[in-house]
């Protein structure tokens, strides 16, 4: 049965869910406080670059199962079901600010005149789901009944359609039985396992899976460090581990690290959730500091390698904080860009999506040229370095490549080529932990 959804925020989460949703014969109404965004998605436009999303957005507009508004009290009044999706971006101390999400939660206690159900979907510290109940008793003048659920979201970016029409589990943080028949059925057409949990677990399930997979990413690289200073190779190792099941292939890739708007952000918050609560996560700490030793160790091995900086070309490729995404926040490429030049490299760079992006972040001016083609991007360099894991540069004319440059010199921080073959076509060729 088609369920009524308002979804608050068209951030990443808000825009894929609220599509997605609609994409399977729920009603939807997606709210955000930016006019211009909500005017652009109006009018058929998408304001990030996520593969297939903007096909289906056109679809369920059209079929007239999904509408964009910037009133919140319209989203409420329309719905039964209405999530919250609005950004928890991180503050100074590692912590999260919660300011969002408390403001949306006064905005739904004002415009409620019946019952609905609340659901959070930004990851928030546990115990957030109290407080926005206690909230909306708080301002909702008429005493209206209400039920609020955790439902954390696990897309990954650049893969967020497939995984939210395919997740591997639905997380449901609630103890009434009314909101658990009506999460139910608007997971129903995803078939996928729904566990049902209280609101704090449900909160806490969040943190705590992205802090194991920032964890297992970590540990693999600390091995690396082991597998460059013992001549073994890390990628015999991951893949002769990651064969066990117990353990698993996936996130077993070594390199510059992990980045992007989330692991940084909820591993710091996981930190902090468990000091406030009284236990000092020693391992997690250990886990950023491996992750930010990958950078440092990357650029020495550069330096070892062409030894001083300074006016040399080099040529990067990969700008984005992984593949299939145009984001660039907390990107470890953007990070190494930016350590490069302040060195006084100069540099040649690409990435197939993420170019606008990384022209906030990067210095203007002569220091940074943007390429248009990837197999150019040696042209007049000291050096390739490869910063992202976009599939495509394992494609890069690596004849060409060594033509253009001074020296066939190819850092490469995500372990994209063979080093066998590498050294057969005349590269020095440096990876990650091999
Ligand atoms: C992550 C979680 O995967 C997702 O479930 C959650 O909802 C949000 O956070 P995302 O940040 O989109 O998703 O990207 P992900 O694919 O997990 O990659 C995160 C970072 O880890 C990237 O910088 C990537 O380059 C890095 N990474 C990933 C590795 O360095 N090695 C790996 O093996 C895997």
């Amino acid at each position: 049965m088609a369920s009524r959804i308002t979804i608050i925020g068209t951030g990443y989460v808000g825009l894929v869910t609220g599509t997605c949703f609609a994409e399977v014969g729920h009603q939807v109404t997606c709210v955000d406080n930016n006019i211009d965004k909500v005017k652009m998605l109006q009018a058929g436009g998408i304001p990030i670059y996520e593969p297939g999303l903007e096909e289906m957005v056109k679809k369920n507009v059209s079929e007239g199962r999904l509408k964009f508004t910037a009133s919140t009290s319209d989203g409420v009044k329309n719905s039964d079901i209405i999530f919250i999706a609005v950004p928890t971006p991180p503050q100074d101390d590692g912590s999260v600010d919660l300011s969002f999400i408390e403001k949306v939660a006064r905005e739904i206690a004002d415009a409620m005149t019946e019952y609905k159900i609340v659901v959070d979907k930004s990851t928030v510290p546990v115990k957030t789901g109290e407080k926005v109940a206690e909230t909306i008793k708080r301002y909702n003048k008429g005493n209206v009944d209400f039920d609020v659920v955790s439902n954390p979201e696990f897309l990954r970016e650049g893969f967020a359609v497939e995984d939210l029409m395919n997740p591997d589990r639905v997380v449901v943080g609630t103890t009434s039985e009314r909101p658990v028949r009506a999460m139910r059925e608007v997971y129903e057409p995803f078939k996928a396992p729904i566990i049902i949990t209280d609101i704090n677990s449900a909160e806490l399930i969040k943190h705590a899976a992205n802090s194991f997979l920032a964890l297992k990413i970590s540990y693999i690289n600390a091995v690396s460090i082991v597998c460059e200073a013992s001549g073994a190779n890390v990628e015999e190792v991951a893949t002769g581990i990651g064969l066990d099941d117990r353990i698993g292939r996936r996130f077993l890739n070594a390199g510059l690290g992990f980045g992007g708007s989330c692991f940084p952000k909820d591993l710091s918050a996981f930190i902090k959730i468990a000091e406030q609560l009284g236990y000092k996560f020693d391992l997690l700490k250990e886990v950023q500091h491996i992750n930010a030793g990958q950078m440092d160790r990357f650029i020495k091995k550069i330096e070892e390698t062409i030894w001083v900086l300074k006016e040399k070309k080099l040529g990067v490729l990969g700008l984005a904080f992984k593949q299939n995404t145009d984001d660039v926040r907390m990107s470890p490429a953007i990070e190494l860009c930016q350590r490069l030049v302040k060195e006084g490299a100069e540099l040649r760079v690409y990435d197939p999506k993420a170019m606008e992006k990384a022209k906030d972040f990067l210095p203007a001016g002569a220091q940074v040229t943007y390429v248009d083609d990837m197999n150019a991007i040696g042209e007049g360099c000291d050096a390739i370095i490869i910063a992202t894991e976009w599939p495509e540069f394992k494609e890069l004319d690596l004849e060409k490549a060594r033509k253009d440059l001074s020296h066939p010199i190819l850092f490469d921080g995500r372990n994209l080529f063979d080093p066998k073959r590498m050294e057969e076509l005349g590269f020095i060729y440096k990876s990650v932990g091999r």
